[in-house]
């Protein structure tokens, strides 16, 4: 199957990043090396390029698409190693680093990955193939509180309480094995009005389960610091997010970071010693224009925020 993604928030993404043609880049998410190859156009022979992904199937897409490039250093991993992937290369500081977080439309398209609801497959939904866990593990194994919890915070679903008890329930008489099961237990977990109102009924629940098998948010709330530190002067670190939750993270971290202070309000002078380490060079999120939603429904929860890191 053909590795399609189109990449979304591109140009402003590759603006932000401000790239230097001998400088040292960063993409945590090569996905289908769609950023990746518009950084890698603007490199010298001088430059490098260091695209990670955990997707063995993003691997081999990008290294065919990227292979023209002598610049470019392809490594399966996860985002969260970037900075001992990088020290074992000998790379200690770089000027921009990229992520496009959230999964690739060919890890959605691709049935075998059971990550859609479209289609009836094995419950799975790692992005990593290498890790033991898959979705079905969750689905058959989380207690009914914690289901309801992903279910509710990481899939923002109004019935979510519903959907764990019907889970639980059906889980009784036999495991959930299937993406189609798991939607026709959610289908009957929601009223038939709902579901014509809000979307595919089992979008949320899919979506909660992905990014707690995945582990996508304590992975970026634990690397986001790292990342900043890896920033050489005037480095910056570019962030697309497709989930509020996401986007509060990166919000929060990038905050702290420009203002660590933790002294009182009413201290005349910082006493806590806690310097800035750069600034936020998007108070609002940069938002996908109208052109790019209607042809790109996939951007439409897509926010780009960039740092600065400055000495
Ligand atoms: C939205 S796609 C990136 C698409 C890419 N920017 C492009 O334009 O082709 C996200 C990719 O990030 C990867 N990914 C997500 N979380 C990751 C993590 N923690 N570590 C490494 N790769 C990750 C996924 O496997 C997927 O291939």
């Amino acid at each position: 199957m053909e590795f399609k993604h189109k990449s979304v928030l591109l140009e402003e993404t590759i603006d932000g990043l401000d790239v230097k043609a001998d400088g040292i880049y960063v993409d945590g998410t090569l996905g289908g090396a769609g950023h990746a190859m518009e950084v890698c156009k603007k490199l010298s022979a001088k430059g490098r390029f260091i695209g990670i992904d955990q997707d063995q199937d993003a691997i081999i897409a990008a290294s065919e698409r990227l292979a023209a490039y002598k610049q470019a250093t392809i490594i399966r991993s996860n985002y969260c190693y970037m900075v001992p992937e990088l020290a074992a290369r000998g790379i200690h500081k770089v000027n921009g680093i990229l992520l496009d977080l959230g999964v690739s439309s060919y890890q959605l398209d691709n049935e075998e990955r059971g990550f859609t609801y479209r289609v009836d497959a094995p419950l799975d939904m790692r992005m990593d193939q290498r890790q033991t866990l898959t979705a079905s593990d969750i689905v058959n194994g989380y207690e009914e509180r914690e289901l309801y919890r992903i279910i509710r915070d990481y899939g923002e679903d109004k019935f979510a309480k519903n959907i764990a008890r019907h889970i639980v329930a059906a889980r009784q008489t036999k495991p959930i094995t299937t993406t189609g099961e798991l939607t026709e237990i959610i289908r009957q977990s929601i009223p038939m009005k709902m579901q014509v109102k809000s979307g595919h009924p089992a979008k949320r629940t899919f979506q909660a389960i992905r990014i707690e098998l995945n582990r996508e948010l304590d992975v970026l709330r634990d690397s986001l610091d790292g990342m900043i530190d890896l920033l050489d002067d005037g480095g910056r670190l570019c962030i697309i997010t497709f989930h509020s939750l996401e986007d509060r993270i990166v919000k929060t971290i990038f905050r702290k970071n420009e203002n660590p202070c933790t002294c009182p309000s009413d201290f005349p002078v910082c006493v806590c010693g806690k310097k800035s380490k750069g600034r936020v060079i998007t108070r609002k999120p940069i938002l996908p224009g109208e052109q790019e939603m209607e042809e790109n429904p996939r951007s439409k929860s897509a926010k780009l925020r960039i740092f600065e890191r400055v000495y």
